[in-house]
Formats: C-alpha cells, structure tokens, sequence
C-alpha cells in the first residue's frame, strides 16, 4: 500500500530545522549518530524502501546503491560537491541528485584566507614552538614569513568559491590571477582578476589557491611536475578535495621547500591520523575538513538539502539542481522540476 507520505533515507542527524523540515512532508528513516557514518550495510539495507535519499560526502552513492533502492528519485547530498555520487548512473536511472552551492560560498573562501595568512605567517609553527618551549629572545629572522598585502594570488577554478577568495584579495591590495576551463568575464568584470594558462598561473602566483571541482580531469591535476612550476617562496592552499593533489609528491616539495609552505582543508584519504607525513613538516597547516564548518552554513546547507528533497518529491521547482539539464534530455524529468526562481 503506497503511503501519501514519501519515504526518505537521511544518512546522518542533521540540525534540526532540516530534520524538522523532513519531518512535515516525508517518512523519515534516519540513521541516528551525529558522528559515525552509516556503515555500507545497513546503508543499502536502508535505501530499500526509500524514494528520496539525503546523503553526506561520506557516502558513496553508485550503482551499488541504486540497485539496494529500487524506488529511488532523487539524492539530496548536504554538500557543494558530488564526486561522492555517480551522477552519470543517477542520471541514466531518471534520478534526480541536487547539492548545496552558494550558501557555503563566503564561509569557505574565510577558510582559505584562514589557511592562507597562518601558512604565509607561520601561526601554527609558532604556537608550537612556544609550547615546546622552543621560544628564545626576539632576533631579526624569528619566524619570518612572507607577505600577503600586495602579493599575487593564483585561484584555480573559477567558480563561486574561487570567485569569493579573489574578492577578499582586493582588501589586501593583491595582484589576482585565476585558471579555470574556459574564462570567466563575470568573474574578471567582479573581481578584476585576469585569466592565466594553468602553468603560468603556478609561475606567476604567490599564493596559489585551489578551489576546483574533483572530475576526472582534476583527479591529481598538482603534482611534483606542478610544485615544481612554483614560487619557492609560494604559498599553496586547497580547499577543494583531496584527491586533485597527489599527496605523497607534495610532502617531497614540502620537504624541499618549493612551495614554500601549505594550508590545507581536503586530504586523499579523510580522516588522517596524527602519523600523517603532512603532519610532520612545520610548514604544513592542517586542518580536518572544516571548510563550510560554521553553524550557520552547515544549518543553511542541511535546509537546503532538505528543501530540495521535499521539493523533489512533491513536484515543486527545484532550488539546486546537479543533472536536470541531462534528465531533461533524456525526457526524464517531469516538467515542475524546474529550476527554482530563487537561484542561490
Ligand atoms: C562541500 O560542500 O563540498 C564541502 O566539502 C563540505 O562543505
């Protein structure tokens, strides 16, 4: 007997407007930890029965999962990016997968400035050299670091994220580049920054900052080859994902300082443990994958989520759709899975 109430899966506890939210329209099936990821298991085991799915970059949504969840309709995922989802088998099952842009938009680009000032001025390095009691007299050379005022900075990928860091950069009177795919005018006409070959974006920056989407095409798109290209007295920040730096070549630039140093947000493999190489170098900064990480975004970002879903699954305007465009084209998508007028 089909309820009136659609079935959702919620993968994690979200904050509670977005649970109350799900709570008003839909049947939730939630698996109730605040920390733990579901495990595999019972992940498919929950899908079962559901027609919406609210999952977090922690799961994998492939066609594993799409087989466990034969009634399925749309994935909502509670995050900007979806490498964590098979869009292509989504797409070819007429399922719907939406994200969260724009609403963690100006909380990341903080984050990377956050990394790149404590990279560029040593912050952590210096905390721990006083707790280790390491801290001699004031000398000329202690702890100097590399200016961020007036220096040029590299963004690479131009999208709401790298758009946000470069604005910030015209408070601190910075020369700004960017690489994306294709240039962006509105991005150059927003932020003054002026579009660089890959290459000579990495030649030319002293702060180069990566903010590009993880496909196939990004997948280890810095390595030893590209370090090498920069500055030595670079700074490099990623608040992408992991896997666009092939790890173990940046811990052997680190290490010969070219780049200078690093901030980074994203890792291969999440979570690292404190035996992690990166961890070892003084001018590493590390920080656990934080960078949507405030109250407010993180709420804004479970609320979208589950307005999506909820608008998904009772025929309303999508607010933030990934693949409607190619469910449409495929004659797929009915007609009120429009793109909402709110484009956030
Ligand atoms: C995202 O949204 O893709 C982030 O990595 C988590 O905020």
């Amino acid at each position: 007997m089909s309820s009136a109430r659609p079935t959702v899966y919620v993968t994690r506890r979200l904050p509670e407007p977005a649970m109350r939210l799900l709570a008003e329209t839909c049947l939730v099936s939630l698996w109730d930890e605040v920390e733990r990821p579901v495990p595999r298991d019972k992940f498919l085991r929950g899908v079962a029965s559901a027609e919406g799915l609210l999952s977090l970059l922690t799961e994998r949504v492939d066609a594993e999962v799409l087989a466990a969840a034969p009634r399925l309709r749309v994935v909502a995922n509670m995050a900007v990016g979806y490498d964590n989802i098979d869009v292509a088998a989504c797409t070819a099952r007429g399922v719907l997968v939406t994200n969260t842009p724009d609403v963690l938009t100006e909380t990341t680009a903080d984050l990377a400035w956050a990394l790149m000032l404590a990279a560029a001025r040593r912050i952590v390095e210096g905390q721990r050299m006083i707790e280790a009691g390491a801290w001699g007299p004031w000398h000329p050379l202690q702890m100097v670091g590399v200016d961020v005022y007036g220096a040029t900075l590299g963004v690479v990928g131009a999208g709401r994220i790298g758009g946000a860091v470069l604005r910030r950069g015209r408070g601190f009177a910075m020369r700004l580049l960017y690489h994306n795919r294709h240039p962006a005018p509105a991005l150059e006409a927003a932020t003054g920054a002026v579009y660089r070959p890959f290459e000579d974006l990495l030649r030319e920056s002293d702060f180069v900052v990566v903010t590009a989407p993880l496909t196939p095409a990004t997948r280890g798109m810095l390595g030893a080859r590209e370090f090498a290209l920069m500055r030595d007295t670079a700074v490099f920040v990623n608040v992408a994902r992991g896997p666009l730096v092939r790890e173990d070549e940046l811990v052997a630039a680190l290490r010969a300082g070219r780049p200078r140093a690093a901030g980074l947000d994203v890792f291969e493999r999440e979570p690292i443990g404190p035996e992690h190489p990166l961890l070892s170098l003084p001018n590493c900064v590390c920080v656990p994958h934080i960078g949507s990480a405030t109250l407010t975004t993180r709420t804004r970002m479970a609320t979208l989520a589950a307005e999506n879903l909820v608008a998904a699954l009772t025929g309303r305007p999508l607010l933030t759709p990934v693949n409607l465009t190619e469910l449409a084209a495929l004659g797929r998508g009915a007609p009120s899975w429009e793109r909402g007028a709110t484009d956030r």
